[in-house]
């Protein structure tokens, strides 16, 4: 079996490459995280690490690394090799048939891996063993050990210095950018080695797009801010959403939304433990926000049915979370045998399995008025009697609100790693009344 970590990708027409992020079952079975660097499993031998050792070149532009001592350690080996004795090793495997997990990129481009001649090695990928056993790397870790929780735990505290200084400092002309590279700071002076994920600061009606980057555009009197980021740390990355009034107080529509999906978040998080089915936890949710929007005057009818008919997906189109680890989007998400459907209310549902402790899954339920759903005339057809569409075409500058926790699955309930950042209505205006008046 053969694990690669990946190789630098270059910036198509400049010298320089794209930030590294080693393949994530290289990182965790071998706990390192550079580039070029092969875990290999032989049944007879054990396990090896074979990592690049910098030219002197590299050294006068990059430093020494991490030394192969430090690697192995990192590893859990008793030695590490250096990259030329990878071609040995394989030599010693001609013909015979391996497993290829982590970064492909071996096979495409041995020689970023210092092998010459993989060709002449009559390797044979066997594709059927290496999914098996990436499906069983993907189960591994799901559940988290304690090492992996600390970084975790790390992470979510990192997280939360960061979403409690944009609650805390945000104001009427602060740009999404500002608030950005605020958080981010924030981030790394509480130890975080980057943002897990591309910070998302959407205000006003950028918010009503899910991935929105952070533009120029500057914070006004009466918009709802959603930022969405999260720290990593020692590889693990956390996760949070929080929508916030950039008045002191949310004001009555945006009041009543935030409620709502604040209601919804929690239920979920009461009721996830171990045995329940995500996708359980995924459609109550929708029944809930259903119920809600019937309520608010938005949606029109049956909940149950406007559910069925996916409905409720026109404002809440995503899933209601993920599993999270060392990616955002943690592997492992959906169990072997589940494929995802096409339903419009479920197809962005990356999490369909049943909960275990020591899993972390983020809850994020979301209320959004995007044009691209709500303008889109087959949609208008469809849905012409579920929707107060006059309602709704006053609403269209809304934006959108989203509230996101990581959440632990204990030996009988959950845990949120990320309490310390307040989401209920009373806490986050007593931030902004501080915010306003500093
Ligand atoms: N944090 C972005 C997402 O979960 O998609
Ligand atoms: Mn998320």
């Amino acid at each position: 079996m053969l694990i690669p970590s990946g190789l630098p990708v270059p910036i198509a027409g400049t010298d320089q490459y794209h930030e590294f992020h080693a393949h994530p079952e290289h990182q965790y079975l071998a706990g390192v995280a550079g580039p070029a660097g092969v875990l290999a499993f032989d049944p007879r031998e054990g396990w090896s690490l074979f990592a690049p050792e910098p030219t002197p070149d590299e050294r006068v532009w990059s430093g020494d690394g991490v030394s192969l001592e430090q690697l192995a350690l990192h590893a859990g080996l008793e030695g590490a090799a250096p990259l030329a004795a990878l071609g040995p090793w394989l030599e010693r495997h001609r013909g015979e048939p391996v497993a290829l997990l982590g970064n492909a990129d071996l096979a495409a481009h041995p020689a970023g891996y210092g092998v010459e001649r993989w060709s002449a090695l009559e390797l044979v990928i066997d594709q059927e063993l290496s999914a098996r056993l990436s499906e069983a790397v993907s189960a591994a870790r799901r559940a988290k050990d304690v090492g992996e929780l600390q970084r975790m735990r790390a992470a979510a505290a990192a997280s939360a210095t960061g979403h409690l200084l944009a609650l805390r400092t945000a104001r009427a002309g602060t740009s999404e950018r500002r608030l950005q590279v605020e958080l981010e700071a924030e981030f790394f002076r509480a130890g975080a080695e980057r943002p897990a994920y591309g910070s998302i600061v959407g205000s006003g009606r950028n918010a009503a797009v899910l991935h929105v980057a952070p533009s120029s555009r500057e914070l006004a009197t009466g918009d709802l801010v959603l930022i969405d980021a999260g720290a990593e740390c020692g590889g693990y990355a956390s996760d949070v959403t929080r929508t916030f009034p950039v008045n002191a107080r949310f004001d009555g529509a945006q009041r009543d939304l935030y409620e709502l999906v604040l209601t919804v978040q929690q239920s979920a998080i009461k009721d996830a433990r171990p045995g329940k089915e995500y996708r359980e936890l995924h459609m109550e949710a929708s029944l809930r926000m259903a119920a809600g929007l019937v309520d608010l005057g938005i949606l029109r009818g049956d909940p149950a049915a406007l559910v069925e008919r996916d409905a409720h997906a026109l404002f809440f189109p995503h899933g209601l979370g993920h599993m999270l680890g060392l990616s955002t989007h943690d592997a492992g998400g959906c169990l072997a045998g589940r494929t995802p459907s096409d339903r419009f209310g479920l197809k962005w549902l990356r999490a369909d399995l049943p909960l275990e402790p020591g899993y972390v899954v983020t809850i994020e339920p979301g209320i959004y008025f995007i044009r691209a759903l709500l303008e889109d005339p087959e949609r208008r057809a469809r849905y012409r009697d579920d929707v107060n569409w006059g309602r709704v075409d006053r609403m269209l500058e809304f934006g959108g609100i989203r509230i996101e926790d990581d959440v632990l699955i204990t030996a009988d309930g959950a845990e949120v790693l990320t309490a310390a950042i307040p989401s209920s209505i009373d806490a986050i205006e007593g931030l902004r009344k501080e915010a306003l008046s500093a």
